[in-house]
């Protein structure tokens, strides 16, 4: 059981200090604002250099990042020589002026579908009166009677319009301009990071992956079963590791909820399991804002 990276020892702060300089530096990303120390964000602090030491992916080999999103692990596996596929189902590949050219074109087409979208709306909103009974099926006081007690009373309507627009607009579209100064684990990937480390980057799902059985030495997974559907997570599982050469590894990581996956993720992989590591956030320093944890899983393809 690890609390935070500093119980992995030295070394493995030494590697952490080398992934956020290249995915601050390098990679111009955001860090997040998880509290004091935090060099990338809560959880990738610890995933990352502990997903990079186990797949220790060496010169020739073939490695495989599923759900890539913006992460730094496939550089920094090509950075040793290993040739690199990334895969995501929707990530976004441009620069990120392309990627602030494609924002302001969905901006325009929001502001231009306000109207209507407004017009459903109010349609879809409950009369003022039926608002006020609060329970469905009841008759609605009429106009000149009093609310009653515990209603709550409608804001007029430019308040209202102003929310509206504000959400469609401002909202809505916050974090994604926020990536054009500074992408983060979503994105934007950027393509000539790709071209300069010689990373392949495919649109493709994790549960059907394009690749003969045995096709890679390494296959890795950050933090993307848990935002899957409950009922793909074995199926991607299984894929990941029918890509898997005998005597590759397949390292997985992922949030642990109040049912934790790993037995059916284990059984689903058929592979052995090296290493399971849980990265607890019950840490006293984190009573005040509870994180899931989050496990790690080192699994190998017999020969
Ligand atoms: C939280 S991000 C993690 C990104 C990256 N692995 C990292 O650690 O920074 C999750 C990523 O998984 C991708 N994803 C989710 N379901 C997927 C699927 N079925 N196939 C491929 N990618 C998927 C999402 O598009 C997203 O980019």
């Amino acid at each position: 059981m690890v609390h935070a990276p500093a119980d992995e020892g030295p070394a493995f702060l030494d590697t952490l200090e080398s992934i956020a300089d290249f995915y601050t530096k390098d990679m111009g990303g955001r860090v997040r604002n998880d509290g004091p120390g935090v060099r990338l964000k809560w959880s990738r602090d610890w995933e990352y250099p502990w997903v990079f030491t186990r797949a220790a992916a060496a010169a020739g080999e073939a490695v495989l990042d599923c759900g890539a999103g913006n992460s730094p692990m496939p550089y920094l596996m090509a950075r040793q020589g290993a040739s690199v596929i990334a895969l995501d189902r929707d990530a976004v590949v441009a620069s990120r002026w392309r990627y602030g050219l494609g924002l302001a074109s969905g901006w325009l087409r929001a502001l231009a579908a306000l109207p209507a979208e407004a017009r459903r709306a109010a349609e879809l909103t409950p009369a003022p009166e039926t608002a006020r009974s609060g329970t469905p099926g009841e008759l609605a006081a009429p106009r000149d009677q009093p609310a009653p007690a515990g209603a709550v009373p409608r804001r007029p309507l430019p308040v209202r319009a102003w929310r509206f627009a504000r959400h469609r607009l401002v909202a809505r579209h916050k974090v994604a301009w926020a990536r054009v100064v500074k992408p983060d684990v979503w994105g934007p990937v950027s393509p000539s990071l790709l071209a300069r480390y010689g990373v392949t980057y495919l649109f493709g799902d994790l549960t059907a992956l394009p690749f003969r059985p045995s096709s890679f030495d390494v296959v890795t997974c950050v933090s993307v079963l848990e935002h899957m559907p409950p009922d793909s997570r074995a199926m991607g599982v299984r894929d990941m590791a029918r890509v898997v050469k005998p005597g590759g590894r397949l390292i997985l990581t992922y949030d642990r909820h109040e049912h934790d996956l790993t037995r059916d993720l284990l059984e689903a992989s058929g592979l052995d399991a090296v290493e399971l590591v849980c990265f607890c956030a019950a840490a006293p320093s984190q009573a005040a804002r509870p994180r899931p944890d989050v496990i790690g899983l080192h699994l190998v393809k017999p020969r």
